[in-house]
């Protein structure tokens, strides 16, 4: 199975994982569609890939009806979008962690029940490693992870023939800490490779790697990739 031809929606693909999505699937020969809240980012990132941009808010219903209104039926999709909150479990606001699951859980429950997916397509959820190593301090997040690892197993059933798939990365070198001051981002990360028995964090192209193979391997579905760089064994 190829993706010659095929339509490829990639929503958070206008950073991180979702962007390296996007590429290697471009470089696939899809056909590729990104989708963000941030239309100049996206625009001018969609006119670099020749891909379509469209705008999207995943905590919003109608946003991402438009989503697929706008995009018509398709082959793959994958959803990556997220903006996490989270703080000491005992003190987080509960706004903090309501927008958390906003974005990340009922972003891509909105996602799996708008898309238009061709019989042959698949879905590919993003959770975190979180769900199954939880740190102090990041409840909501792995809370958040394990239900989507969770849900993409319920929708494998209940949507076949459609392949449902999830990918929980480790640590991957992303703008996702854009936030944090360089140093500290430099330290932590480079603590992290040290770590790791691969000796290194992963980049956005080693998930997107991933997400290709569940996109061309046919007899994929229900499955959750660990992909971490050894995480999970140290
Ligand atoms: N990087 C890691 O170490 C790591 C590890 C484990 C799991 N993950 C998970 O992998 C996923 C992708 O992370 P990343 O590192 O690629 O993050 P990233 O570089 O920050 O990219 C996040 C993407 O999501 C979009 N987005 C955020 N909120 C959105 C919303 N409400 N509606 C639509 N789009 C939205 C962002 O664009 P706009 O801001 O323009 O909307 C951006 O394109 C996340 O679910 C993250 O939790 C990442």
């Amino acid at each position: 199975m190829t993706l010659a031809g095929k339509t490829v929606v990639v929503v958070g693909g206008s950073s991180g994982i979702g962007l390296a999505t996007a590429e290697l699937a471009k470089r696939e020969g899809a056909d590729v569609i990104i989708a963000s809240r941030n239309a100049g980012r996206l625009e001018v990132l969609a006119e670099r890939l020749k891909a379509t941009a469209i705008p999207t808010d995943v905590t919003d219903d109608a946003s991402v009806a438009n989503l697929f209104q706008r995009s018509g039926p398709v082959d793959h999709v994958v959803v990556s979008a997220a903006q996490l909150r989270t703080g000491p479990f005992k003190t987080v606001a509960m706004d903090d962690v309501r927008a958390t699951m906003e974005s990340k859980f009922w972003g891509a429950w909105r996602v799996a029940r708008a898309a238009d997916i061709r019989a042959g397509g698949s879905l590919t959820l993003v959770s975190g490693f979180l769900s199954i190593r939880p740190r102090p301090n990041s409840a909501i997040i792995s809370a958040a992870n394990a239900a989507l690892e969770s849900l993409s197993r319920a929708l494998a059933l209940e949507l076949a023939p459609l392949r449902v798939n999830c990918i929980s990365p480790g640590i991957i070198d992303t703008p996702i800490r854009a936030a944090m001051p360089a140093e500290a981002r430099k330290e932590m990360l480079a603590k992290a490779a040290a770590s790791l028995p691969v000796g290194r964090v992963g980049e956005g192209e080693d998930v997107a790697r991933q997400i290709i193979a569940f996109m061309t391997n046919g007899f994929m579905t229900g499955a959750t990739v660990y992909l971490d760089g050894g995480a999970l064994v140290v």
